[in-house]
């Protein structure tokens, strides 16, 4: 009631010694594209839809400049920030005890809707503190980098890539060592195939995983963004919904997920893969939901973090050389190489700063609540609120990633920053890039995803140097960002891989 008379005089509802700034619900740079949420005409660029809310913020000075937030009468009110250290505690603020945030649902009821709403993603409260416990075994650090399991996975991880990367030397080596292709659609299914063959044990094939279940899944992922938000306008269902073709392939999508989750978990009671980590005697249906969640997310995720780093290193050739030169010599990974492997790091690092997979973090009040951030301001946050914590715009401004701290201006590609951050002894958690979360809501799949990048980026740049065929690098973004252009690349093998007939030894242990 309070809330509905103090936004109808149009008082902000928060205190503290950050004060957020009103963002006008109508952008002046036209009428449709400038509304400053989700609708038909925009939902396909939400990145665009976030920028909308800051674009007059880089004229205020002081604490408004990097939160804003909408209000509309009767409805509870939404807070944006780009401010990183907000962004930390708000973030470390969010888990089951009494007072703090859950993971906003709003956002991602598409992604209930395809996968169940008990998973470990969409879950809050006792229910999200169930299933963390049962993802933690399989998907620590401790039980993926122990030295059998990492060699285990390692292997299995580097034959799949081997593969495929075999496949593409070959079509190079027979056009004259060079070829153009659209990267991303490679590395999708090499990412899936990891993720349903090596991690989880089960035997599909590579043409199945390629032209059955990856295009499936895609258009699930696709059909996850539009129900999200088409189900929330106040429209009549049949303006918003698919065309009858559309729904045909969307259930026969649909029945193919099933079937991957299936034959994936059919592979627990032999116990491969990561099945034989997993202690637990839940029932199989009760897993299914976090394996769906598992097997779309990760994929998304994985797909999209790698081919943002090749990206990155097709529009850089002096970085690609130096990851080459530090690679060359390595021919077994472990958990020492890759950690002592810095420039690989700090690229990869400097992939998820300047282009994070998941673009925002969403969360929601569950009770009025004061966060102070470490540098000693506060916010009162009232119950109900919308928060998005948006590290796409944290990560690229100029205030918090700029010349003046890192070395280099935040909107460039420079893998660099990060040594002369360590040079200045710049406290690592000063600078979070959020990349993969923090706080109790981190992501379980960090360190198994951080392996399989490293490996696919690391093979690449051994066989073949490449090119952007443009030198903008534009991002799309549904559940998660990509490049817009699909990763085209102009790839030219490696001497010592031109040759289509006789891969040498060597070759044969990159
Ligand atoms: C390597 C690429 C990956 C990136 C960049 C990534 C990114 C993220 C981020 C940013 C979050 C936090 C979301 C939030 O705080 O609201 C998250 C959560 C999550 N990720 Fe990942 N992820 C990756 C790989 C994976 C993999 C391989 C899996 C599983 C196989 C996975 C499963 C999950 C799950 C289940 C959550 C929700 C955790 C919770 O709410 O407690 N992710 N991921």
């Amino acid at each position: 009631m309070f809330r509905f008379l103090w936004q109808l005089l149009g008082e902000s509802p928060f205190r503290g010694s950050v004060n957020p700034t009103r963002a006008p619900l109508l952008m002046s740079s036209g009428f449709r594209r400038s509304l400053p949420f989700p609708h038909p005409w925009n939902f396909r660029e939400p990145i665009q839809i976030l920028e909308s809310l800051f674009v007059d913020a880089d004229s205020v000075t002081g604490s408004g400049r990097h939160t804003v937030y909408l209000s509309v009468p009767g409805v509870a009110p939404f807070l944006v920030t780009r401010d990183p250290q907000l962004i930390r505690a708000i973030a470390v603020e969010t888990g089951d005890k009494d007072g703090q945030f859950d993971r906003d649902t709003l956002p991602s009821d598409g992604i209930a809707r395809a996968t169940g709403v008990d998973s470990l993603l969409y879950s809050n409260g006792p229910q999200w503190r169930h299933q963390k416990k049962l993802a933690a075994s399989p998907f620590g650090k401790s039980t993926l980098f122990q030295p059998e399991n990492f060699e285990e996975f390692f292997q299995t991880f580097r034959e799949t890539v081997r593969d495929r990367l075999e496949v593409c030397r070959r079509t190079a080596a027979e056009n004259g060592g060079s070829v153009e292709v659209s990267l991303e659609a490679e590395i999708k299914p090499v990412m899936m195939e990891m993720l349903t063959n090596s991690f989880f044990g089960a035997e599909v094939s590579y043409d199945e995983i390629r032209n059955r279940y990856v295009p499936s899944l895609e258009l699930i992922i696709d059909d996850i963004v539009r129900d999200t938000v088409m189900k929330r306008l106040p429209v009549p269902g049949f303006l918003t919904r698919p065309n009858k073709n559309q729904r045909e392939q969307l259930k026969a999508a649909r029945a193919d997920f099933e079937q991957l989750t299936e034959i994936v978990l059919s592979k627990r009671s032999s116990g491969e893969g990561l099945w034989r980590q997993f202690k637990s005697d839940v029932p199989d249906e009760a897993l299914k939901t976090n394996l769906r969640v598992f097997l779309a997310g990760a994929l998304e995720a994985t797909t999209s973090y790698a081919a943002w780093a090749i990206s990155h290193l097709a529009r850089h050739p002096e970085i690609q050389e130096q990851l080459y030169q530090e690679l060359q010599p390595v021919e077994r990974y472990s958990p020492e190489v890759l950690s002592d492997s810095l420039v690989l790091t700090r690229v990869l690092d400097e992939t998820l700063r300047l282009t994070p997979s998941l673009y925002f973090l969403p969360r929601r009040a569950t009770a009025n609540v004061i966060v102070r951030t470490t540098d000693g301001r506060d916010l009162e946050i009232p119950k109900g609120t919308h928060v998005l914590l948006d590290v796409w715009h944290a990560n690229r401004h100029e205030d918090h990633w700029g010349t003046a701290i890192t070395g280099y201006p935040a909107m460039d590609f420079a893998p660099d920053r990060w040594r002369v951050l360590a040079e200045r002894n710049v406290d690592s958690k000063e600078m979070l890039h959020f990349g993969f979360g923090h706080g109790p809501r981190v992501c379980p799949g960090k360190h198994l995803g951080q392996l399989e990048v490293a490996l696919v980026v690391g093979s690449f740049v051994k066989l073949a140097t490449f090119r952007a065929l443009s030198s903008h690098n534009p991002a799309k973004a549904g559940v998660s960002t990509k490049p817009a252009d699909g990763c085209r690349i102009r790839l030219t093998l490696r001497e010592q891989y031109r040759n289509p007939d006789h891969p040498t030894a060597e070759q044969r242990n990159d």
